[in-house]
């Protein structure tokens, strides 16, 4: 086993999710290389230490820079707000670092291409964490609609349901609420949100043509953490949109933090010719399918239990009835990343895709500012 070292940037959330599946892959996988936990970066020294403590980092940086300076750091994983996602993207693919970026790819597409530049002229291996396509369902969804089972598609339909920020006293900026703050999350539930169904979408369904769309901001002026004075809100507090995509089919896209009694309810249905597909991020390891081409008398949707060692991932866990979470999600792409190292091929989302959905992300904002549907320039 060759030993892959990883430099870790940003231990909240995703720090947490990605350490947990640095440690798990090489007991439920088999593979070439090994990933270390080399070093954490955190900007505060004993909070960083506490988690190098918890997770078994070998060492704690509170400077970025010093991270990608490293010799003995091979991969950089930026697991930090949207706005620093460029700068150490940039840094870490001129020192020749792999690198491993936390979704959404940039701030806009704009950033997205330069960081698409960088990596591909210091031909560095990249990815971006758009975990959702590695929930076994979901993979087995592209699958069925890759053999051709669904046939032609006619319809996308894709929601992602939040309830958190309806409270007009909750502040946005600094720890915790960066995604309430436009200059440090780029944009609101698009870029949050609707960045993992567009990327979940374009996977399964190709690419989109053209776009329509509205956006509302329900709380006007949050009090800012960092300044501690009311400040304009500038994210988009909700977003749905129509799409077209290139294959001919309509969608309809929703997002936002206001829906009441809903955490986080990811979910998406495609109908087409010959059968249809429902996800549920709340039952994420069970598909809906349903086939026309079913005898008549016993046709109905079926809730598939995806537990099966036959079923995408399942042969690495455990047998037969007993499902997986979330987290594995994380695990499953780790192992991808690092099988394509060993074959000398990129585990996608690259860089390069998730341009796409930024390009995509981008044209909606635009389009709800418009009016207007709005073509998908070419990423
Ligand atoms: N794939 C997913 O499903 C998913 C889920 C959540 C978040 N994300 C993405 O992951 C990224 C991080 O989100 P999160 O929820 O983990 O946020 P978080 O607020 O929980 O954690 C962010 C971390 O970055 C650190 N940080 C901020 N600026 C830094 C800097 N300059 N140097 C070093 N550390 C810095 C913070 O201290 C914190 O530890 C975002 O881009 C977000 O969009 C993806």
């Amino acid at each position: 086993m060759k030993d892959l070292n990883i430099g870790l940037i940003g231990y909240g959330f995703m720090g947490k999710a990605h350490s947990n599946a640095y440690r798990r892959v090489p007991n439920f996988f088999n593979l070439e290389y090994r990933p270390v936990l080399k070093a954490v970066c955190g900007r505060d020294r004993a909070k960083a230490q506490a988690f190098a403590d918890q997770w078994g980092y070998e060492s704690v940086e509170t400077d970025w820079r010093k991270v990608i300076e490293r010799k003995d750091i091979d991969a950089v994983d930026i697991c930090t707000p949207n706005n620093t996602h460029k700068e150490i993207a940039l840094a870490a693919a001129r020192a020749g670092k792999m690198i491993l970026c936390e979704k959404p790819l940039s701030m806009n597409a704009e950033e997205g291409r330069e960081m698409v530049k960088a990596v591909e002229q210091a031909r560095v291996p990249n990815m971006v964490w758009y975990n959702y396509r590695r929930v076994p369902a979901v993979t087995l969804a592209k699958q069925l609609i890759d053999e051709g089972k669904l046939g032609r598609i006619f319809h996308f339909r894709a929601q992602f349901l939040q309830d958190w920020t309806i409270s007009a006293d909750l502040p946005q900026g600094g720890a915790g609420l960066w995604r309430l703050d436009a200059a440090a999350a780029g944009s609101g539930v698009t870029g949050d949100l609707l960045a993992h169904c567009i990327d979940t979408a374009i996977w399964l369904n190709g690419s989109m043509s053209s776009v329509a769309a509205m956006t509302e901001t329900f709380v006007k002026e949050r009090k800012h953490n960092l300044t501690g004075k009311i400040e304009k809100v500038g994210i988009d507090d909700a977003c749905a949109f129509l799409a077209r995509f290139k294959n001919g089919s309509l969608a309809t896209f929703e997002s936002t933090r206001y829906a009441r009694g809903h955490k986080a309810l990811y979910t998406f249905e495609i109908n087409g010719e010959h059968a249809s597909i429902a996800w549920d991020l709340h039952d994420l390891h069970r598909l809906s399918f349903f086939d026309h081409r079913d005898e008549g008398r016993l046709r109905g949707w079926r809730s598939i239990h995806i537990t099966d060692s036959d079923h995408p991932y399942m042969k690495h866990w455990w047998v037969p009835g007993l499902q997986i979470g979330y987290e594995h999600t994380f695990v499953h792409q780790v192992a991808d990343f690092l099988e394509g190292l060993a074959r000398g091929q990129p585990a996608h989302p690259t860089f390069k895709d998730a341009l796409e959905t930024q390009v995509i992300c981008d044209t909606v904002l635009k389009a709800a500012k418009t009016g207007c549907f709005e073509k998908v320039p070419e990423a």
